[in-house]
Order: C-alpha cells, then structure tokens, then sequence
C-alpha cells in the first residue's frame, strides 16, 4: 500500500509520481490573432449571487477547492490525499464539478471515488473520460473536451471551462497484482484550464506544464485574472519560468502550486516572489487556507 492508503494495483501514488511525471520540451511560437476580442468573459448579469465572493482552498500539492458566488463547488486535480493536505481534506461531500488536467496519479488523484460518491461531473480529455468511464464513473457525468474548446460545464449556470495546452505528458500506470508487471496507457495529452466564474473572474490553472511562449498569445485571447502555476521544478517549470509565465498570462494575482510536496520539487514560494513582477500579487496560501476573490 502506498503511504496514503491508495494504490493502483500495487504501484503506489508516490512510485505512479517517479515513474509518471517526465517533461516535454516547450517548442511554441507567438500570435497576434484574437488579440483584442474577447467574446468568452462571463458577464455578471448572466447568473450568480452578486456581491458574493470566489473562494479558492488550497489543499496541498496541485489541488484547489473553488466554491462559486452562486454556491457551487469545483476541485480540480483532486489528490485528496497527497502529503501535504489538510486532514479533512479527503471528507468530500459536495463536488459539482472535477477538472483533471493529466493522468499521474498525483493530478487524477481520488477523481474515480470522489466522482461516485457526490455524483460530481468530471471534465477532461477524451482518453482519460474513458479510462474515468471504464473505473465506473457514469458515462452521464463525463465531460469530454479538447483543447481550445469552451464548454458550459455546470448546467444551468454560466460557468463555463476552457481547455489550454499544457506542455507536459499523460500516462496512467497499472501492475498486475499476479505478475508484477506494468502496463501503461496514454491517456491524451497533458493541459490546463481557465475557469470563467458567475461573477467574471477567470481563474487559470496550469496543471504541469514546461512555459511555453503560447501563453502570452492565451494570455491576450482569455484574459485570466489569476493564474495557479507548478513552480515546484524538475517535472514541471521551476520559479523563474512560473514567474514569466505569470507576466504572460498577464494575470493580476499568482498562485504557486507543486511544490514541496516531496523533496524533488525544490522550487520555493520565495524564489517565485523574487522573480515576479512587482505589479502582480503574490498569493501563497498553506494547505487548507482560503484566498478570496
Ligand atoms: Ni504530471
Ligand atoms: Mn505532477
């Protein structure tokens, strides 16, 4: 058994994470089109309670709980149960929604238990929906997207989720308990996501990612507000390449994530504070705190 109680076949999540999370090179070119339209912004006057703010929980490693100002709850890259998490975290009682950016297991997490147990409708690549299909998540509750779609993802509300590339891969990892061999599938590609929330926040999540020069076009096409970048290095950009894809994304607040979660991920909160741009505000909540928008 793995050290949080969790494994897949044997292999447990802290292996899937050494055997699992290699990088992609960043190869990207930068465009100006749609640089100035911006038909997607959620308006305020389409839903939600007004006045009524976004809270977004950290809960250790990549996870975020998001409850929206008309009271919906969203987790994405739910691993509930990773090292750093708050205790109460694995009590999941409400979900509306799950975005899962890639496969290992350190992103995916409790995705199939959570999903039974609140009936949650997950979002993600269509090969990973069906892998989530075949563990049992009903087949209704699956949103299957790819990426530059924008897709309503909470029905009868404005909240809607757009899928960004992510440079990065997407595997999940099976050993047969019998022969102690492992088997692999690709389960898509690696990306993240841009939440559009009732009150017209735009909340980015990277999910793992290498920067690439993409994110200044992204930046310019989505406008995000807030951005929650890996800074944890190794697998995923370090400090000083979250901090210029902050500028990029030309977000207002970052948000470090993936980090010290085991000691390979070395990159610090205080790193990333000294090479971000004074404009924009550093937000670094300890797991379990909130940040309010
Ligand atoms: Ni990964
Ligand atoms: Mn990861």
């Amino acid at each position: 058994m793995g050290r949080n109680g969790c494994t897949h076949g044997g292999v447990s999540r802290r292996d899937f994470l050494h055997l699992t999370c290699g990088c992609a090179l960043a190869v990207a070119t930068f465009g100006e089109a749609f640089a100035n339209s911006d038909p997607i912004r959620v308006t305020q006057a389409m839903g939600g309670s007004m006045g009524a703010k976004v809270r977004a929980t950290f809960l250790g490693h990549s996870i975020f709980r998001i409850d929206t100002p008309g009271g919906k709850t969203i987790y994405i890259d739910p691993w509930v149960g990773n090292p750093k998490a708050p205790a109460n975290a694995k009590q999941v009682d409400k979900a509306d929604l799950i975005l899962v950016t890639h496969g290992h297991a350190d992103h995916l997490g409790e995705t199939v238990e959570i999903a039974k147990k609140t009936n949650a409708r997950v979002l993600t690549m269509p090969e990973l929906s069906t892998y989530l299909g075949n563990q049992g998540v009903p087949a209704a509750n699956l949103i299957r997207m790819n990426l530059g779609g924008t897709a309503t993802a909470i029905p009868g509300t404005p909240i809607r989720v757009t899928m960004v590339r992510a440079d990065h891969s997407s595997t999940v990892f099976y050993t047969d308990p019998q022969t102690k061999v492992v088997s692999m599938t690709t389960v898509g590609g690696a990306v993240g996501y841009i939440l559009h929330l009732e009150n017209g926040l735009r909340i980015y999540h990277a999910g793992d990612t290498a920067l690439y020069g993409d994110m200044e076009l992204f930046g310019k096409r989505y406008k995000p507000d807030v951005a929650m970048l890996p800074i944890g290095d190794h697998f995923t950009m370090g400090p000083e390449d979250a901090a210029e894809a902050a500028r990029m994304w030309g977000v207002k607040t970052a948000i470090p994530m993936h980090y010290a979660t085991f000691p390979v991920l070395t990159g610090t909160v205080e790193a990333f504070k000294q090479a971000l741009s004074p404009q924009i505000t550093l937000k670094a909540p300890a797991p379990g705190d909130t940040v309010e928008f």
